[in-house]
Formats: C-alpha cells, structure tokens, sequence
C-alpha cells in the first residue's frame, strides 16, 4: 500500500519476475523491485520497466504475471479497508 499526494494505492507487493518485496520506496506512482529494477505503476500494477539482469540487458517480460493486482483503498475513521 502506498499513498501518494494523498491518495491511498493499493497493489500485489511482491515482483512479477522473482518475488522480491516492492513498495519500499514509491515516487511519482512507481516502485522500483530492488532486485533488478523492475519500476511498477502502483496505480494499475502495469509494468513500467522490465527487470535486467545487467543495466543493459533487459529479461524476458513475457513469462511476468503482469499487471500485478491492485486493491481500492479507503480510509475512514482512522481505519484503512482494502477491497479484496
Ligand atoms: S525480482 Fe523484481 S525485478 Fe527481479
């Protein structure tokens, strides 16, 4: 979950490629997997960037479960409910 100027996001936390933990860090509705540097919008899950093995050598995108689920996020009474 992240929010971003305000507005609650809601999305699957774990990478596509390898299952590292995401969401860390989000800046400007992306997240980056700090493994190979996947970035992810936290808005629709999409993926922005592929993850590489090297800087320059992206992986194979199509075997990726993309995008990453997302979840409406509300926020009441101090209380955050997730749309499952
Ligand atoms: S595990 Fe996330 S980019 Fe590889």
């Amino acid at each position: 979950m992240a929010r971003v100027d305000g507005k609650l996001y809601g999305m699957d936390a774990v990478c596509a490629h390898m299952g590292c933990a995401l969401l860390s860090e989000v800046k400007d509705h992306s997240t980056v997997c700090p493994a190979h540097e996947a970035r992810y919008d936290v808005r629709s899950g999409q993926l922005l960037e592929p993850p590489k093995i090297k800087p320059e050598v992206p992986c194979e995108a199509e075997e990726l479960r993309i995008p990453l689920r997302t979840y409406r996020v509300t926020e009441r009474d101090g209380l955050l409910e997730v749309d499952l």
